[in-house]
Parts: C-alpha cells; sequence; structure tokens
C-alpha cells in the first residue's frame, strides 16, 4: 500500500513537471514569436514599404568620406513611386569599399524576413538580431535562416558622388 501510494505520489510530480515544462516552452515559443512579429513591422516601419518601387538613382554622398576596409552605414534621400504617389523617403545602405576601391552598397534589410541587420565589427559580420542570421563582409550567408545574400544596390561613382540605383535581389545561394 506504502509502495503504491509512493508511485502515485512520483507520477504526480513527474506530470506536473511535464505539465510546467511544456507551458514554459509554449510561453517562450510564443514571446520569441511576438518577438519576430514586432521587429519585423518596426524594421518596415523605419525602413520603408518594400512594396514601392525605386525610381532612379539617388546621391548618397561624397565617396571621399567613406573609409576601404569595415562596412559603413550611409543614408540618404530617395524618391520611390507607391502606387500612384511618388514619395521622397530616407533610405540606408551598408556600404563596403575594398582595397582596388571598388564599392558594393547592400540594402539594410535582412533577406530572412526583412529586419535591420548590423555589422558587428569583433566578428567582422553582420548579425540579424531578429531570427539569427549572419553574412559575411560579402554578404554571402554564413548561418540561416536567411538563404539568400545580401541584396546590393546598382552602384556608381561619378565625380566623387556615390549614386545608389534600384536594389537587385540577390539569388539563393
Ligand atoms: S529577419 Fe529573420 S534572420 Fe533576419
Amino acid at each position: 500500500m506504502r509502495l503504491k501510494n509512493a508511485m502515485e505520489q512520483t507520477m504526480r510530480k513527474s506530470n506536473g513537471i511535464n505539465r510546467r515544462g511544456f507551458i514554459t516552452g509554449a510561453i517562450c515559443t510564443l514571446a520569441s514569436l511576438m518577438g519576430g512579429v514586432f521587429a519585423t513591422s518596426v524594421s518596415t516601419y523605419l525602413l520603408g514599404n518594400p512594396q514601392a518601387e525605386d525610381t532612379g538613382w539617388a546621391d548618397a554622398g561624397d565617396i571621399s568620406d567613406l573609409q576601404p576596409g569595415a562596412p559603413q552605414q550611409v543614408s540618404f534621400s530617395r524618391s520611390r513611386e507607391d502606387g500612384w504617389r511618388l514619395q521622397n523617403e530616407r533610405a540606408t545602405a551598408w556600404v563596403v569599399i575594398d582595397d582596388h576601391m571598388d564599392v558594393t552598397a547592400f540594402s539594410p534589410r535582412c533577406t530572412h524576413l526583412g529586419c535591420a541587420y548590423h555589422w558587428q565589427a569583433n566578428r567582422k559580420e553582420f548579425v540579424c538580431p531578429c531570427h539569427g542570421s549572419v553574412f559575411g563582409e560579402d554578404g554571402h550567408v554564413v548561418s540561416g535562416p536567411a538563404d539568400r545574400p545580401l541584396d546590393r544596390y546598382a552602384v556608381k561613382v561619378d565625380a566623387d558622388r556615390l549614386w545608389l540605383g534600384p536594389i537587385e535581389r540577390a539569388k539563393n545561394s
């Protein structure tokens, strides 16, 4: 009889732990989903409407202000067509100038779900805080969930001015 009571108590305890573990896991999963949705919405608000189309080239500043080597974030103004509306908006790009002075400008949106990523100098990688995608300095995917390299702006340099055109979508890795 005593053995049976002890077994019942043990089973009740383990059920309690499993239930508690399940509820904790469900709450963590829900919180992380809500965090992802929130971060995506905030970045859409801050980075502009992804459906709007670029109308041409935008002056992104004096190229001599940028140092070759580590990526630098530049902000500039550009016009975009959103349906029938022409809107001026602030935009950003991550610009990399290599030793040969070749210029690459990455779209500031992560290719997973569009969050803003940042350059982490000590790792020499671009890191997205939303779901942890990591990209190399040349934009390739180091680790997912993103499955495409970073998208790039069309780039031209004219009389020391850096001009950024439409964003060109990168193909899957
Ligand atoms: S938006 Fe999901 S990893 Fe960047």
